[in-house]
């Protein structure tokens, strides 16, 4: 992937660069609608080939965003990533309004020890991940391939591929299942290999 190629922002998208060392690495035909994207020093930006950016998308200091190809947001997103973590998001996911957090952004202790109680950690998302209308994505979440997050549903954990996951904190309510982008009533005839 070349870097900075060929991405597109219209005139209310902004890439904010606030320190030395800022890395960005854009594929084929990438674009930024109504976009700010800010950019901590020492943070990375590395995204694929055909994804579409709205929203707002925060990446602090040493820390790190990679999206895979053809990923869209159809709302704008809220993306916080900081305290050193990496959020991997992976090819052809959907993302509605959602919002999601690799830290808390403020901390919390345990009275009696002292140590802290909510760590700042990695988010990883698979491929071909729906995140319906308001969802929430927090620290530590795995969500792996072909799964959709119902919408109003908060995920703080694992959740396991070709499931549907709802609810506050997200379970699985349903396995085994694919989707696609398109409105349609029978399963695309390119889909068909998936089928058990
Ligand atoms: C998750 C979703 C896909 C489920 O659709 P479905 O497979 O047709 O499931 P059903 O409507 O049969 O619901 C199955 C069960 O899950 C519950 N459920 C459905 N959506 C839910 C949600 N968002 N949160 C919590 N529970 C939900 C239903 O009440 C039902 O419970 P029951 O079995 O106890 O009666 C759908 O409800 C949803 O949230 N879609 C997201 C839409 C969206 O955000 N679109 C934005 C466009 S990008």
């Amino acid at each position: 992937m070349a870097e900075n190629r060929e991405v597109r922002l219209d005139n209310k998208s902004v890439i904010e660069r606030k320190g030395e060392n800022c890395h960005t690495v854009f594929g084929k035909n990438v674009r930024l609608i109504n976009a700010r994207i800010v950019m901590a020093q020492d943070s990375e930006l590395i995204v694929g080939d055909n994804v579409i950016l709205r929203g707002y998308i925060a990446i602090s200091s040493g820390c790190k965003i990679i999206i895979g190809d053809r990923t869209k947001c159809n709302y704008p997103v809220h993306i916080v990533v900081s305290e050193k973590t990496t959020l991997h998001i992976g090819c052809d996911c959907l993302f509605s309004d959602m919002s999601l957090y690799t830290s808390d952004t403020h901390s919390i202790f345990c009275r009696k020890t002292g140590a802290k109680i909510n760590v700042a950690s990695n988010i990883f998302i698979g491929d071909r991940v729906w995140l319906g209308r308001k969802t929430w994505v927090m620290k530590g979440s795995h969500i792996e391939s072909d799964v959709v997050v119902a919408a109003g549903a908060m995920v703080t954990g694992y959740i396991s591929s070709n499931t549907i996951c709802a609810g506050v904190p997200a379970r699985v309510i349903k396995q085994d299942i694919l989707w696609c982008d398109e409105r349609v009533d029978t399963l695309p005839e390119r889909m068909e290999s998936q089928l058990l």
